[in-house]
């Protein structure tokens, strides 16, 4: 039987059916408890999940497909280090980064505890060095600044959550990000930075991304013609790699080497050495509690009965928005300036995750399953994209997160700047009304009759007020999940970060994919090294279309 055949999605569908357009200002209406039935906490978090087209029928028949699926089982699976990539034939063990109890993890028998708490001494031995200043480079001089060089899982999250918790930032260093093979990346990145005080992080978990490898010789050829010498490279670029091999060609000493672990896959592997330029940005310790708020999720996500269970709740709700209502993206916006980055990190963790029309046994998938992930912090998204979500013809669901408390305000006020604390607290105050208010504008919107009334008020006459009316109508009924957290800080966001690893995991089970390969980025590779050659020379014997033919040779026509 398959997915679309089970009772339990088949009751889902006749569900779905009888619930028919039913508005959530009526679901809303009829029921005054409902934030209360639809909103579940964990530690600084708070989930309200009530602005979602649902009954307490459809959570139920949700759990009930979830079960069928054994997503407990699954779990299981997971968390004890069997090989669920099974394409790969590989354990999926992120969980085990950030394993802050006692308890070994096993895979194919061995304890891998002792490797990782050993990498995470390494690490704060390496970051206290640099921010002691005892690590120097080739000419004796302290590290100022820090650039990461890597792509995809290597790249988006160290650069996210650094971004995210830019407070709690280590003063003596900056750390930069580069990952675009675009030589303007590298360039403009390094254009103000002293060669003599700057450390390369090369982050890669294969040590073979054609980007990372051509980031990492123009940033050598930098360094070594800014210092006059190759010995440099030693004391200016450390590597963080699966592959000692591949590292070790590069000309980076293995003793600047931090590993990890084929069972932790790239766009899940910032809790591991990955974190690296976390670590040196925001020092050891705050890492650390990165770490305790996501093994606090795994906890939670391992040991909660399904119908309090963030991760699940938040999968199973993706579920029915996507294949029960129609919705074909999910908006991820923050209301944070500083989580910029967070829904380029999302949409590889889950784009990248359940983007996928293979099942797990190998035949086609005839449902749909991951969404188009995308979005930008508020406000700004409201006066760009948001007009869409209120008037266009899509449903959209999305996410909302904001957070309590400003650290900018409170940090202003401390430090006696007491009329600027003032602002940035009133600030504060205006980007959680509108967190919440857009939430509120996109359930409930504003119907024709309210519409009409309004601009009656305004004193219009009455064949206006009919031009204007539909114009001035809010469908409403747009679904969305508000993260409320108390404040932006490193355990929070761990646990954070967790809750989308594990929802986009329940998601995949129940959509039955390998929600841990990527081999769809494949062809894309082959076909660049394959057209590379001709690129380089017009005349090199590479077959291709003539679309690319064309292009190719206008290319050579304008290329110096
Ligand atoms: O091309 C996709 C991908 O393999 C991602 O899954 C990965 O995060 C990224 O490339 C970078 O890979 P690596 O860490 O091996 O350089």
């Amino acid at each position: 039987m398959t997915l679309t055949e089970l009772p339990e999605w088949q009751a889902l569908l006749a569900h779905r059916d009888a619930l028919g357009e039913r508005h959530l200002r009526e679901l809303f209406d009829v029921d005054p408890g409902r934030f209360e039935r639809f909103s579940a906490g964990f530690e600084d978090l708070l989930l309200d999940y009530s602005k979602n087209r649902i009954t307490g029928e459809t959570v139920d028949l949700l759990l009930a497909l979830a079960r069928r699926v054994e997503l407990e089982r699954w779990i299981e699976r997971m968390f004890t280090g069997e090989a669920i990539n099974v394409t790969e034939g590989r354990a999926v063990l992120h969980t085990a980064l950030r394993n802050r109890g006692p308890d070994p993890v096993l895979v194919d028998g061995a304890d891998v505890m002792p490797g990782v708490r050993a990498v995470l001494a390494r690490m704060g031995g390496f970051v206290e060095s640099v921010h002691g200043g005892q690590w120097r480079g080739h000419t004796g001089q302290p590290i100022r600044h820090v650039v990461n060089i890597g792509i995809g899982g290597s790249d988006l999250g160290p650069q996210m959550v650094c971004a995210a918790l830019r407070p709690c930032r280590h003063a003596g260093l900056d750390v930069h990000f580069v990952s675009n093979v675009d030589g303007a990346h590298l360039a403009e990145t390094v254009a103000g930075l002293d060669p003599a005080r700057t450390l390369f992080v090369v982050a890669s978990k294969t040590f073979t991304t054609q980007e990372t490898m051509a980031n990492a010789r123009a940033a050598r050829a930098w360094l070594v013609h800014a210092l006059g010498s190759e010995d440099a490279v030693a004391r200016h670029f450390v590597a963080v790699s699966t592959n000692h091999q591949a590292v070790s060609a590069f000309g980076i000493d293995t003793d600047n080497m931090f590993e990890f672990w084929d069972w932790v896959g790239g766009r899940y592997s910032l809790w591991s050495a990955i974190g690296l330029p976390i670590a040196l940005s925001l020092g050891m310790a705050n890492f650390e509690a990165l770490l305790d708020g996501a093994h606090a999720m795994d906890r939670h996500f391992r040991e909660t009965p399904f119908e309090r269970n963030l991760p699940v709740l938040l999968a199973l709700l993706g579920i029915w928005n996507a294949n029960f209502l129609g919705a074909h993206t999910h908006a991820i916006i923050a209301y944070a300036q500083n989580l910029q980055r967070l829904a380029a990190y999302l949409q590889q963790a889950d784009m990248e995750s359940n983007g996928k029309s293979a099942t797990r046994a190998g035949t086609r998938a005839d449902w749909q399953t991951g969404p188009v992930i995308w979005g930008e912090p508020g406000t700004n998204g409201q006066h760009a994209f948001f007009q869409l979500l209120h008037q266009g013809t899509r449903l959209v669901p999305a996410d909302f997160l904001v957070a309590a408390r400003s650290d900018y305000a409170r940090h202003a006020t401390a430090t006696g700047a007491t009329a600027l604390g003032e602002c940035l607290a009133e600030q504060h105050r205006l980007l959680l009304a509108n967190c919440f208010a857009q939430t509120a504008a996109l359930a409930f919107g504003k119907n024709a009759e309210a519409a009409r009334a309004e601009l009656a008020a305004q004193g219009l006459a009455s064949e206006r007020v009919e031009a204007l009316a539909q114009h001035k109508v809010y469908a409403g009924n747009q679904p969305s999940n508000t993260l409320l957290l108390r404040q932006w800080d490193p355990r929070t966001l761990g646990s954070l970060i967790a809750l989308y690893e594990h929802k986009i995991f329940c998601q995949g089970i129940v959509w039955q994919v390998c929600s841990f390969d990527q081999w769809g980025v494949e062809l894309g590779k082959q076909l660049a090294n394959r057209l590379a050659p001709r690129v380089a020379a017009a005349d090199a014997e590479v077959t291709v279309d003539v679309s690319s033919a064309g292009l190719l040779a206008r290319y050579h026509a304008w290329r110096d």
